[in-house]
């Protein structure tokens, strides 16, 4: 199986379009131009994090099917990568059909996960696998009644959104309405369906990277794993993770077997973060990412090649290592102000440690709960690793100017 790259600007070039430019696609950028690939990056804003490291920039409303296919034609690539959910997925599940580009991982990964519901029902009603139990509802009556049914406190996500928004933990009746009104702020569309989650009484909560690639003799698509990553979430947004997360060799096991049912389900090469819950040696499937998870940022400190290098090898059809070489952790740095044209300092100081390292992102704007950064630390243990890292994010400070 021999994979060719042409040179990029050139007729040979190799063409990949990434739909969605925030932070985790340009690490994913970087480690494509490395490998000589020409990338297009696209997102709703100027100067997002990936654009400024690829070949060519596009600003756009993705989640409008026509702006999105006359990109496409415009472009011409090999491969689509979609970075981020809120894009208009039918497009792409007809550039699949069609044969005109591959879509990582598959258009049916894409399309699936865009949506709580049908990755919710593949994983429990057609995998069989462990989840927290769940009702969806579109109607404030139906909702009042999902609640009472789950019971308390549970979990309201609206089905069409990420990284917290629109979500709450209901503890009782008195909350319903509230969460009701909330959710329907906070999703991608007005008026969406949510879904309520029983809580799920956990230990600890872990990221599996899992890594669909081809094997370099056979050709055939293998599936690895890294070791598993532990995360501290806020409001639903990461805040700081940490590899490896210690855990039973049952838990582990059962963790695997979880990862390897989903991700064989959704199909294609590439990285998948895959959510899961633990408690002792039992494991829930929570929700998973077609794509490098926010939570691994923490693999660019401890892996050979961080989740962005395993997914641009594994998406090139290249043969990937998913070995880990310390124990290291990663803490969020956030904006802090609701503000543009931001600068950041301290920046000696969190790196005076020879065991700490920093991503700024370069968004052009900031809100207070954004994140512009991360810091990274490796040390003995995940705790003094933990601890490192949220130092060196903590010494990092954000001005206006
Ligand atoms: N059913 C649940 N039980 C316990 N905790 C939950 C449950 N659902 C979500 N959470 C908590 O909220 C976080 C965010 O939920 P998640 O479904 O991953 O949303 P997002 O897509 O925004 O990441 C989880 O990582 C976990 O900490
Ligand atoms: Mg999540």
């Amino acid at each position: 199986m021999s994979v060719t790259i042409g040179t990029p600007l050139q007729s040979s070039a190799f063409k990949v379009l990434l739909l969605g430019s925030g932070e985790l696609g340009k690490e994913v950028v970087i480690s494509l131009q490395r490998l000589g690939v020409e990338v297009h990056a696209a997102d709703r804003y100027d100067h997002a994090p990936a654009m400024q490291v690829a070949h060519y920039s596009y600003t756009l409303n993705m989640a409008d099917a026509e702006e999105l296919k006359q990109l496409i034609q415009q472009v011409k690539p090999h491969l689509i990568i979609p970075e981020i959910e809120a894009i208009a997925t039918q497009v792409l599940v007809d550039i699949e059909q069609e044969n005109i580009a591959t879509v990582i991982p598959s258009a049916k990964a894409v399309n699936l996960t865009m949506n709580r519901e049908g990755i919710r029902r593949l994983a429990a009603e057609e995998l069989g696998l462990p989840t927290s139990a769940y009702r969806f509802a579109d109607t404030l009556e139906s909702f009042r009644a999902a609640c009472d049914d789950i019971g308390y406190p549970n979990f309201v996500k609206p089905v069409m959104s990420s990284s917290g928004k629109g979500q709450s933990r209901v503890k009782s009746f008195d909350e319903v309405d509230a969460a009701w009104e909330y959710a329907q702020t906070g999703g991608r569309v007005n008026q969406g369906t949510v879904i309520v989650e029983a809580q799920i009484d956990f230990d600890f909560e872990i990221t599996l990277l899992t890594v669909r690639a081809k094997n370099a003799e056979t050709g055939e698509i293998e599936t690895q794993y890294c070791d598993p990553i532990g995360h501290r979430q806020d409001s639903g947004d990461y805040v700081e993770s940490w590899q490896p997360q210690a855990m039973t060799q049952a838990a582990l096991e059962e963790s695997k077997r979880i990862a390897n049912k989903v991700t064989i389900a959704l199909g294609g090469c590439g990285i998948f973060g895959v959510e899961l819950f633990v408690k002792g040696d039992q494991v829930w499937f929570s929700e998973v990412s077609p794509r490098p998870h926010d939570t691994g940022l923490v693999t660019l400190a401890s892996q050979f090649q961080s989740e962005f290098e395993l997914h641009a090898r594994a998406i090139l059809g290249l043969p990937v290592n998913t070995t880990r070489h310390s124990v290291a952790a990663s803490a969020v740095i956030y904006a802090g102000v609701d503000d543009h044209n931001l600068s950041f300092s301290g920046l000696n100081l969190a790196l005076s440690n020879p065991n700490t390292d920093l991503r700024l992102f370069g968004k052009p704007e900031g809100f207070k709960r954004r994140r512009m950064g991360v810091a990274t630390a490796r040390a003995e243990t995940t705790d003094q690793a933990r601890e490192l890292a949220l130092h060196t994010a903590t010494q990092v400070s954000v001005h206006q100017n």
